[in-house]
Formats: structure tokens, C-alpha cells, sequence
């Protein structure tokens, strides 16, 4: 059946001459059909650099709304169009505007897990990849607003000492990641390293022996000389590094003692059926308007600069 599925959504994207780019957060069999994988820094970058005429987004909508602002020619499809994103949620774009006026002196950095109206509103976008190494490059008085996730800011600020001002937003797979839970993996694994995704709390990254993007903690593990992780983040980066790293171990941080997952429900929505249909049928496209294309590209453009 699934040989079908992948046999038949093979046939599609020849025929319409389409490509599919995966997060890391998908499903392994999403992974493995995708014709790029990567965190969300890499996916932007790739679909800059697209020619084929249709990109099957498999990730969230504020991934694929990227896609389209970088490449606005190319028919951005994405396989469930309710797959959003509780950190985006978290910053609605009029009360983002409102709260800007308070901080007309600053500059806004935005996390790219935003709406593009949100990208709008700000002077660069940044990705848990290069969030730290633009700040950086900013001068060190320069006033900064950063949005929408807390976590990350905190972490840019304890990092670069700088007090930017942040928007009181978070992801809830990261947020919910307990100091507790971590505690007691650690203490029933003494020998495996916690390596962390920067959205976590900052008593999680405290402990932490490595914090990074998706892509970042899928590259420590390749070149560590550690064998075992407890992994911070959502559960399917594990798929990587396991393919990378197979003789070694991870476990990744359970929601709670019940469960052994934390999934993100939104990139979780993606299935190969839905990618099949919405090649078949072209649906889910996304559609931006041209002015919110031409605002938005700018952050985007800076983040591509500086990155
Ligand atoms: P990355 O940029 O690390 O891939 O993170 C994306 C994301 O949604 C994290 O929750
Ligand atoms: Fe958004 Fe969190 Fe899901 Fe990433 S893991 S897409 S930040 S809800």
C-alpha cells in the first residue's frame, strides 16, 4: 500500500515537475521521499534556488508561506493546510503592530516561525541556525525588539549579554519540556550527553551539553564522540541522527512519564496520503498577496545576507 502511495506521488512530481521539501519534524517516510531535508534555515535557503514548478511544502504553514515569499513565481503546495504553528499563533500580527509602537527605536528581529504579516512588521528574520550570529553582528547598542519566542531570546540574551526586548511567545512541544523530566532521564542515564533545541525553558538549556538548531544537534551527534544523547526537542530529528549514527543511542524527552513522544501536532499532520492528493489535485496552494510578498522578502532577505 505505502509502495503505492510512494510509487504514485514518484510518478506525480515527474509529471508536474514538483519537488518536496521536508522538515525535520516529519514523519521518517516523509523524510525519506523528500527531495530535501533540512531545518527551517537550510529549507529557506533551498527554496530560493528551486526551478522545478511546484514545491510541496512538508512542514507547517509558516515554512511554506517562506517558500513562496523567497520564490513567489513557483506554486507552493502544502499537504494539510491546518498544519500551523503554536509559537506563530502566539504573536497575532495586530497586537504585534500595537506593541511595536512602544519600541520605535528598536530594531525587530523575528524568528521565522511568524506569520509572513508578522515578517511584515520586522527588520530581519532570523532561524535557531543564525539567530545568535546576527545578533552578533549588530552593534552592541543597538536596541532590539525579538519575536515571537522567549525561550530563544532569553537564550540570545544570557549568550550575548545584550536585553533585547521580547515578545512573551513559545512553542508548546518545546515548553513543555519539563526541567523535572530531564532531571530524572539524567539521573537514570548518567552516561548520555542532553543535547537541546534552544525553544526549551532556560533551566533545560542550563544542564544542556550542546544547544542548536535541528540541524545543529543532528551535526553534533555525527561528529561527537559521545554514543548516547538525551535529546531535547521534537521527536523526529531522531530519525537522522540514528540514519547518521546508527551504533549510537538516543532518547528523546518524553512530554510526560506516560509517553515516550513529543510530537508536534501541526508538523504531524503531514501524511503521504495528503502529499499524494494535493499533487493529484493541486490543492492547499498558498496564496500571498503582493504587497505582504515585497514587505516580507526584506526580512527575509537581510536573514539570507547576514546568515
Ligand atoms: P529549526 O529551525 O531548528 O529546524 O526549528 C524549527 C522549529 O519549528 C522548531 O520547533
Ligand atoms: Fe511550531 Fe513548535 Fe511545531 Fe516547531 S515544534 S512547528 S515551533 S509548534
Amino acid at each position: 500500500m505505502k509502495k503505492n502511495i510512494i510509487n504514485n506521488i514518484n510518478r506525480l512530481k515527474t509529471e508536474k515537475n514538483a519537488v518536496i521539501l521536508a522538515h525535520y519534524y516529519q514523519i521518517p517516510e516523509i523524510q525519506e521521499l523528500a527531495d530535501f531535508v533540512g531545518d527551517s534555515l537550510a529549507l529557506a535557503q533551498a527554496a530560493v534556488k528551486i526551478e522545478a514548478d511546484i514545491i510541496v511544502f512538508a512542514g507547517v504553514h509558516f515554512m511554506a508561506e517562506t517558500a513562496k515569499i523567497l520564490n513567489p513565481n513557483k506554486k507552493v503546495l502544502i499537504p494539510d493546510m491546518n498544519a500551523g504553528c503554536s509559537l506563530a499563533d502566539s504573536c497575532p500580527a495586530d497586537e504585534f503592530e500595537l506593541f511595536l509602537k512602544d519600541y520605535k527605536d528598536h530594531i525587530v528581529l523575528t524568528y521565522v516561525n511568524a506569520s509572513a504579516r508578522v515578517k511584515t512588521l520586522s527588520d530581519i528574520i532570523v532561524t535557531s541556525s543564525n539567530a545568535l550570529k546576527i545578533v552578533e553582528q549588530l552593534p552592541e547598542n543597538e536596541k532590539i525588539v525579538f519575536a515571537p519566542d522567549r525561550n530563544l531570546g532569553s537564550y540570545i540574551n544570557a549568550k550575548t549579554g545584550r536585553n533585547m526586548v521580547l515578545w512573551n511567545g513559545s512553542c508548546h512541544v518545546h515548553d513543555q519540556l519539563s526541567i523535572e523530566n530531564v532531571i530524572n532521564l539524567k539521573l537514570k542515564n548518567p552516561d548520555f550527553k542532553l543535547i537541546a533545541h534552544p525553544e526549551c525553558k532556560s533551566p533545560v538549556l542550563e544542564l544542556a551539553d550542546f544547544i542548536g538548531s535541528t540541524q545543529a544537534l543532528l551535526n553534533y551527534t555525527k561528529t561527537d564522540a559521545s554514543q548516547k544523547y538525551i535529546v531535547a526537542t521534537e521527536g523526529g530529528i531522531i530519525h537522522q541522527m540514528q540514519k547518521a549514527s546508527p551504533q549510537k543511542e538516543f532518547i528523546v524527552v518524553p512530554v510526560d512519564e506516560n509517553c515516550n513522544c513529543n510530537d508536534c501536532i501541526y508538523m504531524k499532520m503531514n501524511t503521504l496520503e495528503k502529499i499524494e492528493q494535493v499533487l493529484e489535485t493541486e490543492s492547499n496552494e498558498i496564496f500571498l498577496d503582493d504587497q505582504i510578498i515585497s514587505a516580507a522578502i526584506k526580512p527575509l532577505k537581510r536573514m539570507l545576507e547576514m546568515s
